[in-house]
């Protein structure tokens, strides 16, 4: 981003800021003894980063990338005592409690529990039955920090553009499992039209930047999930699909869940079928102006993708004014699980 994209990207966030500045001078006027943290720079400790790798995290990486201020981002555990937040990313909790702290270092730290898999993929969360969790950040939008995979953005555009087709269906997957809901629903699709499948579990693996030029060929992109559950929408569709110009034909939640999130006609979704047959058909003999339809959506919006983990952390900065406070979650399996 240059320096004048920069300005601009910032000061179209200072609006809100200053929406909440006004919110807080209205608070400090009702209530002169106002919690230290709200005014100085809070600390937001890393415990693991997910998935094991790790970032860049040089400077203000907050106020660098997302415009975020007052957010100090750190995965040094010797800022434990001090941090105002403490972030625990569900797979590297997974295997035990013992490498966490045993307790919280001060009453005012709120420790955070981190997911975005779906509870199929989010084992072992029996026994989190204490005091621990005051916020949870997930894809659902029942979390008190919500963040989802990406969102549309509302934009003007007279251009539509539609890639060049010269494929019918593509499928990229990496983790093929045959009793999954999806790999019946592609078995018996692919019986009756010709479905090109790339991804490391396939015989035709893509370069990461080979994927979405791949994918862009193709007039449909089966957006299927790993697993059912509601909210649970991922970078299949919005990147996979949304982003490539690939109009997505969508197996997950119900078509009202997807229209939570995206317009109606957007979106192709397996169980406006009777069958595979009846779906493989509407998709041979779509026309031309029924296809431009599903493009309709990018006159109004645009797609953005929340990807990046700092991104995500940061945001927890930009909304702790607003977080509950003194919150606990006594029974965390319970909560994403729903018994
Ligand atoms: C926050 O505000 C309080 C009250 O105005 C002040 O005493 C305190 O020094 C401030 N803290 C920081 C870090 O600026
Ligand atoms: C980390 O980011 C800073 C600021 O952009 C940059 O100067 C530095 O070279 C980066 N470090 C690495 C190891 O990439
Ligand atoms: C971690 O923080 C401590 C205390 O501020 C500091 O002494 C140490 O150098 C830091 N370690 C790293 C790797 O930045
Ligand atoms: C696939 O086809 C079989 C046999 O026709 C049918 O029993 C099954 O319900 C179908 N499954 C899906 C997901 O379409
Ligand atoms: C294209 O298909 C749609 C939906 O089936 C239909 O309503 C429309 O009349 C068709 N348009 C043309 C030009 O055939």
């Amino acid at each position: 981003m240059g320096p004048a994209a920069r300005i601009w990207a910032c000061s179209s966030l200072l609006g809100l800021v200053l929406f909440w500045n006004v919110l807080f001078l209205f608070k400090l006027s009702d209530h002169p003894r106002v919690s230290p943290q709200l005014n100085a720079t809070l600390t937001l400790l890393i415990w693991s980063w997910p998935f094991g790798g790790a970032a860049n995290l040089t400077g203000d990486v907050c106020s660098r990338l997302y415009c975020i201020t007052g957010c100090r981002l750190t995965t040094n555990r010797s800022l434990f005592s001090q941090a105002d937040v403490v972030v625990f990313h569900h797979r590297e909790l997974r295997y035990g409690r013992w490498d966490i702290p045993p307790s919280k270092a001060h009453p005012g730290q709120n420790w955070v529990w981190v997911s975005l898999e779906s509870p199929s993929h989010t084992q072992a969360l029996e026994g989190w039955t204490g005091d621990e969790w005051n916020w949870v950040l997930s894809y659902r939008r029942d979390a008190d920090l919500f963040i989802p995979y990406g969102e549309l953005v509302p934009r003007s555009s007279d251009v539509v553009d539609i890639p060049e087709k010269t494929g019918l269906v593509s499928w990229v997957v990496s983790n093929y499992h045959h009793s999954q809901a999806r790999a019946a629903m592609y078995r018996n699709l692919s019986r009756h039209i010709r479905i090109d499948v790339f991804g490391r579990a396939s015989r035709k693996p893509l370069c990461p930047d080979c994927l979405l030029p791949t994918i862009s060929k193709y007039k449909f992109y089966l957006a299927f999930e790993n697993s059912v559950h509601w909210d649970y929408i991922t970078e299949k569709l919005w990147r996979n699909a949304f982003l490539t110009g690939s109009v997505p034909i969508v197996l997950g939640p119900s078509r009202a869940n997807y229209q939570q999130f995206i317009p109606a006609s957007a979106f192709i979704h397996v169980d406006d079928f009777g069958s595979a047959e009846e779906l493989a058909t509407f998709l041979t003999t779509m026309n031309e102006s029924h296809y431009r339809s599903f493009f309709a959506w990018k006159q109004s919006y645009v797609v953005r993708l929340h990807d990046d983990w700092r991104e995500r952390f940061c945001t927890i900065c930009r909304r702790y004014p607003s977080l509950p406070q003194k919150k606990v979650y006594p029974d965390l399996k319970r909560w994403f699980w729903g018994y």
